[in-house]
């Protein structure tokens, strides 16, 4: 499983709880500070330090994994339309056919518009007792390509 913008570890230390081995997550996090952070509180889990827009870089000898889910907490919101769907594409192209990207965000609609790309995107939860309140979207491949 891969986690994008792992932060805190909040989401990392849930992952952890349904038992999933530690050096089965890798967790992609850009702020060195939040990476030593994580690599304190999580030995085994794989934290990388770098930019989850660029991963064939960050994964380096990983970047061929074929992760079973994909879970993001990087601010698409910060970033135009066109990078977000960039985005979501490349995580999906990492994921078997079916299998979900799993995006938080604060905003109330899809940081990633349906219908401009081979994806479907679905409302999953509203988490009201997150702060700020999350909300929570799936993207999955559309069809073959
Ligand atoms: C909203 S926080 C995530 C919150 C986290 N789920 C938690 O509960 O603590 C967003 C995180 O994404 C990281 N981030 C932002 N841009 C990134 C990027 N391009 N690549 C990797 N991480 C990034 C930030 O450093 C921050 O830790």
């Amino acid at each position: 499983m891969l986690e994008l913008g792992p932060g805190t570890g909040v989401i990392t230390k849930a992952i952890l709880a349904t038992g999933i081995a530690p050096e089965k997550l890798i967790c992609v996090e850009f702020s060195p500070e939040f990476v030593g952070h994580l690599r304190a509180n999580y030995p085994g889990v794989n934290i990388i330090q770098g930019d989850a827009f660029n991963l064939d870089d960050t994964l380096s000898d990983k970047r061929d994994t074929v992760f079973d889910s994909i879970i993001s907490g990087v601010p698409l919101l910060n970033f135009p339309v066109h990078q977000r769907v960039a985005y979501i594409e490349d995580l999906l192209a990492r994921l078997p056919a079916g299998r979900p990207v799993v995006q938080l965000t604060y905003g109330p609609k899809s940081p990633v518009p349906p219908g401009l790309g081979n994806y479907t995107v679905e409302h999953f939860d509203f988490i009201l007792r997150n702060i700020p309140p999350t909300q929570l979207w799936i993207y999955r491949r559309a069809h073959a390509s």
